[in-house]
Formats: C-alpha cells, structure tokens, sequence
C-alpha cells in the first residue's frame, strides 16, 4: 500500500507550529482593502456594463463603452461594425478584452489570490489549502493567455488615445477645443499605456530572448524604458483602475445633465 505524504503547510520539512501566524501586525489589512477595492469596481463596472445607457456626451465616450462597435451605439465616434440585439450593451462585446487583460495581470493574480483565495493570505501566514498546483490545471491554465491579452490591450489603447483625441472636438464636430472631459480622457489613455507599458510581459516581449544586447540597440532602448516602468505596475494597476471608473463617472454625470463640462477653450 502506498503511503500519500502530507502537503501544503503539513509537507515535511515544514517547521511545526500551531499558530497561523506568529505574526502581530496588522497582516490582513492589505488583503482586506484589495477585496473591498475589486469588489467595490467590479460591481460599479457590471452595472455600468448592463445599464445600456448614458455612456455618450458629445464629444466624450464613455472608456468601458469604447470603442463602441454596433449601429445601436449613442453618438459613436468609431466605425459601426455590425447591428446586435437592443437588449445587448454594446459594452459586452468589448469588456472581455481590458477584463481579460487584468485578469491574467501578474498583479492582480498575486492580488485576487491572496485577498480572495487566501493562497497565502500575507507573507509568514499559513494558508488554508492543503495542495498547491500553481497555474498548471485547468482554469488557471488560462492565466498563460495573459500575453495574448497584451497584444489586445495595446491595440484596444490605441483606439481609447483615439477616442481621447476625438474629445477635441465640440459637439459640433469642430477641432480645437478642450473641456474638462477630454483632460480627463487623455489622463485616462495615460494611465492605460503607464499600465500597459510597464507590464511584465511587455519586458519579455521588447527584451526577452536576446543573447546580446549590444546587437539590438533599439529593443534595448525600449526595454530599458519598460524597466524604468515596471517596479511601478502594481500603483499604475490601481490608478488607471480607479480613474477609468472615475472616467466612465464623469461621463455619466453629463450625460444625464448632473453636471455640465466646463470649457477651456
Ligand atoms: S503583468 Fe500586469 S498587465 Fe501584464
């Protein structure tokens, strides 16, 4: 008979201690604050997603409705592609992507694991779980597609900088002018490509793979540029997190007439 040796905090070698924890600060704040921080957008995005309206304030777009790709779009600013159901928001065909992307996040996988699944919950504190097989089974298979969400998440900040751009117009279509929201706009496209650039994967891509350097100046210019970003991912993930809602917020408030954007020129 074959004999099952112990996993996870019981494994030997492990040192035997009783308590959880020997810590005695206050470990469980951080996890703490990142559920409420998660929770708190996730639930603010899904009703945005699914209320369908109030997400167009010429010239502004709403971020989690661009780019809006159905002829059933308020006031798109990008090229209609296909008529869906009424019932569909037209932000469902598109959240996957920015979803995807800061999902499979490297990030947010060490944030939603420890504050969600608790694995570990802080560094020195014993996790629930008995087993531990990494990223290697299904679903967490998945978090290998994070690459991929990269090259989307790009392209999709090249088309929000786009529709930042188009905010410099009036509501007559008219360039050269500025109001609160494409300030806001523009800061919002900032911070995605902060985020976006100083992403793991993005290091790999543009220095990853070399054997030297010195033959490559142009991706060692552009990684050196990725590094200087990188030790930053974790603040430009909860920036760019909070002020794309915040955006989306602001872009509510004028549709619905609560406020009225003020005009710089
Ligand atoms: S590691 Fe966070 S976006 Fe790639």
């Amino acid at each position: 008979m074959t004999t099952v040796a112990p996993r996870g905090t019981d494994a030997p070698g492990r040192a035997r201690i009783q308590e959880r924890t020997l810590r005695r600060d206050r470990w469980w704040l951080q996890p703490l604050l990142t559920v409420l921080a998660l929770v708190a957008f996730i639930v603010y995005s899904t009703v945005r997603a699914f209320e369908n309206a109030n997400y167009y304030a010429s010239p502004y777009i709403s971020p989690f409705y661009a780019p809006c790709i159905t002829t059933r779009c308020e006031g798109s600013t990008f090229p209609e592609l296909f008529t869906g159901p009424a019932f569909i928001s037209p932000a469902l065909y598109i959240l996957i992507i920015p979803l995807g992307f800061r999902l499979t996040c490297y990030y947010y996988r060490k944030a939603y694991y420890r504050s969600f699944w608790l694995s570990p919950p802080a560094c020195a504190v014993a996790e629930p779980h008995q087993g531990y097989s990494g990223e290697t089974r299904f679903p967490l298979v998945f978090q290998n597609l994070h690459r991929y969400f990269f090259y989307l998440g790009v392209a999709f900040n090249v088309l929000l900088s786009y529709e930042a751009l188009m905010a410099f117009r009036n509501s007559d279509g008219e360039w050269f002018h500025m109001g609160l929201g494409t300030l806001i706009l523009v800061v919002n496209a900032v911070l995605l490509w902060l985020y976006t650039l100083s992403c793991h994967s993005c290091r790999h891509i543009v220095g990853g793979r070399l054997r030297h350097f010195s033959k490559h100046p142009v991706r060692y210019k552009a990684w050196t540029v990725v590094s200087k970003l990188n030790p930053r991912h974790m603040q430009y993930a909860w920036v760019s997190l909070v002020f794309v809602a915040f955006t989306d917020f602001y872009v509510r408030l004028l549709a619905t007439g609560a406020f009225e954007d003020p005009r710089f020129f």
